[in-house]
């Protein structure tokens, strides 16, 4: 390990500490996005769309029951959620253990049919396969290599 830890160990640094300062709507939609109170609603709004998109046009192709892979559950688990109403299996995976409780807390009743996985989704491997990979806000924040072998 180099003196910054090896870069699966700086990438959950960044996320628990960000947890941690920035709580659950901080993380998903910003520090600021909270400054009027407004945060909440917003990414009510946002998910709200987000799922009239996935009824209309990705549900229809997939298998009744199928399995959905969360990429970056997030704190709120709010995708996973949705999922899971709509009758599919779900893995909510994310690299933060801390958000990871956050997401069981928010998923409420919904928690007994998704599977919370800790782990980096650059190194994931399943045990099976998904009928979707869902990935929400998240994928543009995994650096690219040339940005992380500056950190080994
Ligand atoms: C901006 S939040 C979005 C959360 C959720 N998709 C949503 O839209 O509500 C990004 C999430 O991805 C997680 N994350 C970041 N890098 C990850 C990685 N390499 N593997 C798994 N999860 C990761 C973070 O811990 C955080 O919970």
């Amino acid at each position: 390990m180099g003196a910054h830890g090896s870069c699966s160990t700086l990438g959950e640094d960044i996320w628990e500490s960000k947890i941690k300062s920035q709580g659950e709507v901080g993380v998903v939609f910003g520090v600021y996005s909270d400054v009027f109170g407004e945060g909440k609603r917003r990414i009510l709004n946002q998910t709200r769309r987000t799922m009239v998109y996935f009824d209309r046009y990705v549900k229809p192709l997939l298998p009744n029951n199928g399995t959905i892979l969360d990429a970056g559950i997030g704190p709120l688990a709010r995708f996973s959620v949705e999922f899971a109403k709509r009758g599919f299996g779900v893995d909510g995976l994310d690299i933060s253990k801390s958000t990871l409780a956050f997401a069981k807390k928010h998923a409420g009743p919904y928690g007994k049919t998704i599977q919370f996985v800790h782990g980096d989704m650059t190194k994931y491997i399943s045990k099976h396969a998904y009928s979707l990979i869902f990935c929400f806000e998240t994928f543009f924040h995994i650096p690219p290599p040339s940005w992380v072998s500056h950190y080994d």
